[in-house]
């Protein structure tokens, strides 16, 4: 063998063992929490990344937490909105968030309908976790809709934002199968309760709700309910 023929023989394996890693990442990705990142050539708005601690411990958060479902007409600030969205589902540690996720697989996909918020224009919006910002599904003013699609409550329509969480299942129940069904839900909970503790510590207003016309609230956010659902609704405000 000489060397050209050598080197011929090295490139086809190095070229065959690149794509064989290629696709090993592509068919990665999901698990990576790369998948909510999949929008392109969307505008995105990114979060400033000074977050407010807040003022009260986890014990005082949690012994003082009510449903709050009365609101100020004050704004929320951009600051304070970018603080609970890291809460949430921010990205903590390399692809991992806030909140636990059954085999880290994370399911939850976070939407808001802002109505009050400064610096930030009426309308539906994707967060992106890993990238901390956000992406414009629908400007405009929904919040008359949303009460309506939430059997009439005035949180929906007097919250400065809501936080509407979808699930795609198959993300975990591909894994867990049936039982993952199970791990979605209880992973919105979790979600859930780290809006309540770190709004509460920042002095704002949190109401769950889970009263809502899940077909409603998925057309409205242009969701494939095929694959994809609302699974919980939080309104936020300030108290
Ligand atoms: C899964 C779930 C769904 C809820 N749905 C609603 C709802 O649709 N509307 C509402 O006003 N409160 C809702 N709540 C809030 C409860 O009414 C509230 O947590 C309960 O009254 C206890 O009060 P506390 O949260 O102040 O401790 C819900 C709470 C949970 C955990």
């Amino acid at each position: 063998m000489n060397l050209k023929s050598g080197l011929k023989i090295f490139l086809i394996i190095f070229l065959f063992l690149l794509i064989l890693f290629s696709i090993y990442i592509y068919l990665n990705l999901e698990k990576m929490g790369k998948v909510d990142q999949q929008i392109s050539g969307e505008t995105k708005i990114f979060l400033p990344k000074e977050f407010i601690k807040g003022e009260l411990s986890v014990f005082d958060s949690i012994k003082t937490r009510r449903s709050v479902r009365d609101y100020a007409k004050e704004p929320l600030s951009l600051r304070e909105l970018s603080t609970l969205l890291f809460a949430t589902q921010g990205i903590t540690s390399g692809y991992k968030r806030a909140a636990p996720s059954a085999g880290a697989l994370y399911p939850i996909e976070t939407y808001l309908a802002v109505n009050n918020v400064e610096g930030l224009a009426k309308g539906l919006y994707h967060y992106l976790s890993q990238e901390h910002s956000l992406v414009i599904v629908k400007p405009g003013d929904f919040s008359r809709e949303i009460r309506k699609y939430c059997l009439d409550q005035d949180p929906l329509e007097n919250a400065a934002v809501n936080f509407i969480w979808s699930a795609v299942f198959e993300r975990t129940t591909k894994k867990y199968e049936e039982r993952g069904l199970r791990y979605i839900f209880m992973e919105a909970g979790h979600i859930s309760q780290n809006l309540y503790l770190q709004a509460n510590s920042m002095g704002l207003g949190v109401v769950a709700i889970g009263a809502f016309d899940d077909e409603k609230i998925n057309q409205l956010l242009d969701i494939d309910s095929e694959k994809e659902s609302v699974i919980y609704i939080n309104s936020v405000g300030r108290k």
